[in-house]
């Protein structure tokens, strides 16, 4: 695992977007997983930047969703698939063939999670998966308690994580209960995981990220046994530097 602590949230973004460009340069077809949440947004902007300047065409990769609420259909602009659509497919001018989704209707979760295994198994897995970190470490929405071998699947959301997606909606009483996931055995098996974290907030579980027990409590803890992770957090998010 390899740590690299920048000044502040526009050095993770300038960072982070040179990791994924060269990704990209070495592999035009990369497939990628793309977590939304607030920390990633400068990396895609970034990004989308480079790329109405011709410095990037990140127009052939193919885009895994992380994860969904379950029961929002793609059209709300609280589904996690629209947050993903307007800040990274659009702006990159990824077409709809290059995407593959997770479902969000309950019915279909099942035969939806393995249609999307399928589809990650039939690339040879993820070249890449940009991450983020939730307050109680979970990876996607790999609640703990999840393991290494935690699947794609339908997920409770614990309260904490419904507090911290409260602002996304407007209220911790409107967040949806549930929620589908990429599983872990997927994310920790991509041959490069880009782990982008800022902000003070995020110090104590970046500390037990890095260098606390592993453990299903703690999901992200299971990137200490990963190979080809980079973590890319600002000096506020820093356990050693703060
Ligand atoms: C959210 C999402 C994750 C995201 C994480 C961190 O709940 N399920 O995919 O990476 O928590 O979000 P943020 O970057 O807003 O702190």
């Amino acid at each position: 695992m390899k740590l690299i602590v920048v000044d502040d949230y526009e050095a993770v973004s300038r960072a982070g977007a040179d990791v994924i460009a060269s990704i990209i340069g070495r592999k035009p077809h990369s497939a990628i997983v793309i977590a939304t949440g607030d920390t990633p947004m400068g990396i895609y902007e970034q990004l989308a930047a480079r790329n109405a300047r011709g410095d990037v065409d990140a127009s052939r990769i193919l885009a895994f969703q992380l994860d969904e609420y379950l029961g929002v259909p793609p059209g709300d602009r609280r589904s996690l698939y629209g947050w993903m659509e307007r800040s990274f497919l659009a702006p990159l001018d990824i077409p709809d063939a290059n995407v593959v989704r997770l479902p969000w209707d309950e019915g279909l979760a099942e035969e939806g999670c393995a249609a999307y295994v399928r589809a990650v198994e039939a690339v040879g897995g993820f070249d890449l998966a940009v991450l983020g970190l939730g307050p109680n470490g979970h990876l996607g929405f790999n609640e703990p308690p999840s393991g290494p071998g935690s699947r794609t699947r339908l997920v409770d959301l614990t309260n904490e994580s419904i507090e911290s997606n409260a602002d996304y909606w407007g209220g911790p009483d409107v967040v949806p209960r549930r929620a589908v996931t990429a599983g872990m055995d997927l994310l920790l098996a991509a041959r490069q995981i880009l782990l982008v974290v800022s902000g003070e907030h995020k110090q104590d579980i970046l500390r037990r990220t890095l260098d606390g027990p592993v453990t299903p409590d703690v999901p992200s803890s299971y990137l200490q046994q990963a190979g080809g992770v980079i973590v890319l957090a600002d000096r506020a998010a820093s356990p050693s530097v703060g």
